[in-house]
């Protein structure tokens, strides 16, 4: 199994840019089985889960070709079986997704339920929720969601899609893909706002679709007779953007992040201000400015609150790298984790760097320190992963991240871009 080995001390500088972005492109896979015609995702980014997705649509008895350059192409011209099994999904929560589209194409789906994770429960009550809302009969057997449409197809409704949590990115995807070809309107209030929604209703749309408001909490959206092919490139992803304006915010260095969408990391940006990280900002790019030298270390960034909340909130996904910065931090930081409660894998394996971290409840305090010390650590989790990878970037000596493929999921070629960014870092395997 692969190790990231980081030595710590480089002050990061260069550019990177930014892949295509994971949590649009799933969804955007998944939108191909809602007509027979070829469907062309272009921007499609380099990792595990889409080769996951790709797999699971080819299992659906589905044509995909690879074009080259970021490029695939999926006909799913027939569906022998809408079955999407427990070995497919339990890899990724992602492609419970494919229920909404399957139910809508062949008016009825079976798909595995996708089970625990490590920030815990996340259940899928509100995507049965929204396809029983659209007059479908679900029921529930060995793990399996079975769902059935009423004889004459799907009928629009209106429909509540909130959560103990605010609003539910999956769910609206997911009741989303099925209520296009629905008959009549349906209206999705307290929907999720976030961008790769908006990429999935655009996607949708130049697909055939009439879908008002996506980006806003209510979405509206007539239903049509069919749905035909169409090629959509995939937005940038702002996850990874944070990510790496993290990496020169914590080593002090000028980390420039092309091809992203500022406009998408606007709660993340105010946040980086406010901790004392200057970031210049283009139409499509952001880059970190350096900080001083003083003495023995860096100008240290100011302990900042953050609370995850959905989009346009502070996003979950860049938690756990907020929590490192602030590891580092002058004084004391308070993060408050809204969306999932137990997303805190990484504060175990930060406090074997050092850190001084309590944590209660959903809620982390973090008490800042100078430096981290290199030790061996355990990935658990995509983000809470690369948060390790980060301390490593900063700590005294050598910090070893084991289980890396958590990384290679939602993270294009991590080590090579931050050696091009002159971190000291590489990939080996472990007995
Ligand atoms: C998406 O997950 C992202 N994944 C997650 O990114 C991201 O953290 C999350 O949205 C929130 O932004 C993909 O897009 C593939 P939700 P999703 O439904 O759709 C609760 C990463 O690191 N809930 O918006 O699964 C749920 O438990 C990943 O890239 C219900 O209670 O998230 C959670 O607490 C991790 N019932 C909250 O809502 C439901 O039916 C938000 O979940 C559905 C959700």
């Amino acid at each position: 199994m692969d190790v990231l080995v980081v030595e710590g001390g480089e002050v990061l500088e260069g550019t990177v840019r930014t892949a295509g972005a994971k949590n649009a492109v799933l969804s955007l896979l998944t939108a191909a089985i809602l007509t027979e015609e070829e469907v062309v995702v272009e921007n499609v980014p380099a990792l595990a889960d889409v080769r996951t997705m790709l797999g699971i649509l080819k299992e659906l008895g589905g044509e995909v070709r690879e074009l080259g350059e970021g490029r695939v192409s999926i006909r799913m011209a027939e569906i022998p079986e809408p079955v999407a099994d427990w070995n497919l999904v339990r890899k990724m929560r992602a492609s419970f997704e494919v229920l909404g589209p399957l139910l809508a194409r062949c008016g009825r789906a079976q798909v595995s339920y996708p089970g625990g994770c490590v920030f815990g429960l996340r259940p899928v009550d509100i995507h049965l929720k929204g396809l029983r809302a659209l007059g479908a009969t679900i029921t529930t057997d060995a793990g399996y969601v079975l769902a059935e449409a009423p004889p004459g197809g799907l009928v629009g409704a209106e429909i509540y899609l909130g959560t103990p949590f605010g609003s539910s990115v999956g769910a609206t995807r997911n009741v989303m893909m099925a209520a296009v070809c629905a008959k009549g309107t349906t209206v999705l209030q307290n929907a999720a706002c976030e961008p790769e929604i908006v990429d999935l209703a655009q996607c949708l749309i130049k697909m055939g679709a009439r879908v008002l408001g996506a980006g806003s909490p209510t979405i509206v959206i007539e239903g049509v007779e069919r749905l035909h092919g169409t090629t959509h490139s995939v937005i940038p992803d702002r996850i990874e953007a944070g990510t790496y304006l993290a990496a020169g915010a914590i080593t002090g260095g000028r980390v420039r992040v092309e091809n992203c969408r500022p406009d998408h990391l606007t709660s993340f940006l105010d946040a980086l201000h406010h901790a004392g990280c200057a970031v210049e900002r283009g139409t499509d790019w952001l880059e970190t400015q350096p900080r001083e030298a003083f003495g023995s270390g860096l100008e240290r960034l100011r302990a900042t609150d953050v609370t995850t909340q959905p989009y346009p909130g502070f996003p979950t996904d860049l938690q756990a790298q907020w929590v490192t910065l602030m590891s580092l931090a002058e004084g004391i930081s308070v993060v408050t984790e809204r969306i999932y409660t137990d997303r805190y894998m990484h504060l175990a394996e930060l406090t074997r760097l050092g850190a001084r971290v309590r944590r209660q409840g959903s809620i982390a305090i973090l008490e800042g320190i100078e430096r981290f010390s290199g030790a061996s650590l355990m990935a658990s989790d995509l983000r809470a992963s690369v948060s390790l990878v980060l301390a490593g970037l900063v700590a005294r000596g050598t910090t070893e991240i084991h289980r890396v493929y958590h990384i290679d999921r939602g993270y294009e070629r991590v080590e090579a871009r931050l050696s091009s960014l002159g971190a000291n870092i590489r990939r080996t395997s472990a007995e």
